[in-house]
């Protein structure tokens, strides 16, 4: 039996451990592993591909990236936005299919977030044996409740915070840190919380620069002359406007700007010295934290699982302390967004911390 695995859209943390946890449990099974290159891309003729040995392993699990390559963009891509579903062409499907048939492939791993799992699920109703592992630092995918990355991500924007932290103070200064989160706001919360912001702004809460200055003004009165704001990069500023880099021809839109823009509007309605920091692709970069290998190697391991099992078109899920697997279509569905009344948000919001609302 041959095993195909593949990495497609954005890198992150954790994604080498699952390469490592599929290799491990296929080659117990006497399996052979096929790692394609860059994503679906790989599967295009002359298919580039790497055969993986537990000895092809030895040391990755604690790599960022991915051994195997990755890309967002390409002849695979379902998704362009939120919402916007594109067929990948039946001509680039047969092409690939003919790597499935020559290669001898009976089960292909999709290791990819919402659009990656859109293409996988597409592939799997035309008769492909795919399955999903959920990937993605912004933790957005429903039917899991967590993703590898993410907790390494999280710990980035806690360790700038300590060191935003830190000057700030010495400056009496705002400071705000935007960090990624296209739709959903969990790494924002997450490393607003335990990196002790006292402003988080989420794509879910609509905020207004009068809120934010008014309890920026009373940290003063009170003699809190420093202030952390955390942005994630899909918040709308008030006027209805999401910050953009550029549209990305044949990707999903860039965001990114918007931490500049809220320090600008809050150096003018406080008064004070605002900087801002964008903490960008250092969040999806570097090693992954110890959460991020083991959950990354559990799903590998339930991947294989699933394929012994022919459990095709479902997808590796995380719930409740459990590695589990649900059908493909109910994770690339709907986003998991944070709930504004959620207990994580009330809690927050009781130890002070203001949400623009
Ligand atoms: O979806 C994951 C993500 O990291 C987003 O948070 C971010 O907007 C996007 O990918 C960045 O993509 P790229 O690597 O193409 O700039």
């Amino acid at each position: 039996m041959k095993i195909g695995i593949l990495n497609s859209g954005g890198d992150c943390p954790g994604l080498n451990a699952v390469i490592h946890g599929v290799v491990g449990a296929a080659h117990q099974l006497g399996w052979e592993v096929i790692g394609f290159r860059d994503g679906f891309e790989g599967m295009l003729p002359p298919a580039s591909y790497k055969v993986l040995t537990p000895r092809d392993t030895i040391g990755i699990l604690k790599l960022g990236g991915t051994i195997l390559g990755t890309t967002n963009k390409g002849h695979f891509a379902a998704k362009v936005g939120k919402g916007d579903i594109a067929e990948v062409p039946a001509e680039i499907v047969a092409k690939a299919k003919q790597t499935m048939e020559v290669l001898d492939i009976s089960a292909l791993v999709v290791v990819g977030g919402d659009g990656s799992l859109t293409t996988g699920l597409q592939l799997y109703r035309e008769g492909w044996p795919i399955i999903g592992v959920p990937k993605t630092i912004d933790n957005d995918l429903s039917a899991t409740a967590f993703t590898f990355g993410f907790d390494s991500a999280v710990s980035t924007v806690v360790d700038a915070l300590d060191r935003l932290h830190t000057t700030a103070e010495s400056h009496k200064r705002v400071m705000v840190l935007e960090v990624m989160g296209r739709h959903a706001g969990w790494i924002a919360l997450w490393g607003g919380i335990a990196g002790g912001a006292n402003v988080v702004l989420l794509p879910e809460i609509p905020f207004s620069f009068e809120k934010i200055s008014s309890f920026i003004n009373q940290r003063d009165s009170q003699g809190h002359h420093s202030t952390l704001v955390v942005v994630a990069e899909g918040a709308t500023m008030p006027e209805g406007e999401i910050v953009t880099i550029d549209d990305n021809a044949g990707g999903e839109v860039r965001l990114g700007g918007i931490g500049d823009r809220v320090a600008a509007r809050l150096a003018k309605t406080t008064g004070k010295e605002t900087r801002a920091c964008t903490l960008g692709h250092l969040q999806r970069g570097g090693a992954p934290t110890s959460i991020d290998r083991i959950l990354g190697m559990r799903f590998g391991v339930m991947a294989v699982k699933l394929a012994q099992e022919k459990k095709f078109g479902r997808m590796v899920s995380y719930q409740a302390y459990h590695v589990d697997s649900v059908p493909i279509e109910q994770a690339v569905n709907q986003l998991r967004l944070v709930e504004p009344t959620s207990e994580l948000v009330l809690a927050a919001k009781a130890v002070g911390i203001c949400f623009g609302d």
